[in-house]
């Protein structure tokens, strides 16, 4: 197996929505046997980049088979290119794909599919290939590719993580940062899915996983995989409290910090703290599930809450946050109503339990408000 993948330094936001300060991988890979099998394309601003290397990888053979495992265009973005430059190629993949392949391009390429159900298998001669259908993992349509003969798990978006391959050594937080918002942004909401997928993989022999971001992964593998099943199952990774607070005039800001140095100082409990007006919410999405315990810090605003907590809040509900305790401070000088719709809006969330007291800042943080904070600090470290 070959690796023929590219970085994107290029790119401003993933998705047109995620910081990727040290860009991003597309992964691609060569299988050559008696049968050559490329396993999936690259974004379409990098088709030239991804040309060269297959090119190189192949020394002159012809591509048997691509096989599609998800049809994002970060990954298939260079699908209808590479099928129009090697005409006998066939293109394996699963049936949801099938409608998703004229959706995105075209050219018909209907006669050029081979369409493979779970646990089917395809050999090149000494590789067999065992397809795993992966769905929701992200899109419905992606499959996961099992290499029989190197026991190597090809795991579609599953394992990736952010940051080019170049950039990797000064990615010094380790693998699990950016795997973890990676993950809990992009598959988060569909951890049942992982749950299935962890399952059938559990029976297979797996020496080595070959995502489509990232690095291949080959030692340790039960560190990635026990990381992989504690965030779809959606427990805690760690013991911890995490602060997410945002201010109009930094009384806010005050309070989340007077609490964070409080719990210090009662403990030697984790606190995380961001501004979530200023530091990346997808970081502040990331530590919400990452800890099991989390307090919302937030002015009144318009009679609610103010604008970007109520963002984080959806960012939260949509990916499915559950099963955590929640504290909540509000702040308002003549009607304070930021914790009330708070508490509202965290309770409709599964398993979510309310940390009391609920702390009010009337405007400017008072020794009243510090007694009242260190009231829910220690009802968070109860
Ligand atoms: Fe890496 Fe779901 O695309």
């Amino acid at each position: 197996m070959k690796y023929i993948g590219v970085d994107d330094l290029d790119i401003d936001l993933f998705e047109g929505q995620y910081e990727v300060p040290l860009g991003v991988s597309y992964n691609s890979y060569v299988i050559l046997d008696e049968k050559v099998a490329i396993m999936d394309t690259v974004d379409a601003t990098k088709t030239q980049e991804w040309e060269k290397k297959l090119e190189a990888a192949l020394a002159g053979k012809t591509p048997d088979y691509l096989i599609v495992q998800h049809l994002e265009p970060d990954h298939g973005g260079s699908v209808e290119y590479i099928m129009g430059k090697y005409p006998n190629m066939t293109a394996v993949c699963s049936q949801k794909a099938v409608a998703m392949f004229k959706r995105f391009f075209d050219e018909d390429f209907t006669d050029r599919i081979q369409v493979v159900k779970e646990g089917e298998t395809l050999s090149l001669g000494k590789h067999t290939l065992q397809f795993l259908m992966a769905p929701m993992i992200h899109w419905p349509e992606v499959m996961m590719t099992y290499d029989q003969l190197t026991k190597t798990l090809f795991s579609a978006d599953g394992f990736g993580k952010f940051g080019a391959l170049c950039k990797e050594e000064e990615d010094d937080e380790g693998w699990a940062c950016e795997a973890r918002r990676y993950y809990f942004n992009i598959v988060g909401k569909y951890g049942a899915m992982v749950q299935n997928l962890l399952k059938k993989a559990a029976n297979l022999d797996i020496q080595q996983i070959c995502p489509l971001h990232g690095p291949i992964l080959s030692e340790d593998l039960g560190y990635y995989i026990g990381l992989y099943d504690t965030w779809s199952k959606y427990e805690p990774e760690d013991e911890g409290i995490f602060i997410a607070y945002c201010s109009l005039h930094g009384n806010t800001a005050k309070a989340a910090l007077v609490l964070a140095d409080l719990i210090r100082e009662k403990s030697n409990v984790k606190v995380s703290t961001s501004d979530i007006a200023r530091d990346d919410l997808h970081e502040a999405v990331e530590d919400a599930f990452r800890y099991d315990r989390m307090v919302l810090c937030a002015p009144t605003y318009d009679g609610g809450v103010m604008p970007i907590m109520d963002d984080f809040i959806n960012h939260l509900r949509i990916k499915t946050y559950q099963n955590r305790k929640v504290g909540i401070v509000e702040n308002g000088t003549w009607a304070p109503a930021a914790g009330k719709k708070m508490r509202e809006q965290m309770e409709a969330m599964k398993g979510v339990t309310i940390i009391y007291p609920i702390v009010t800042i009337e405007s400017t943080v008072k020794s009243k408000t510090v007694e009242d904070l260190a009231e829910l600090a220690d009802a968070l470290l109860a």
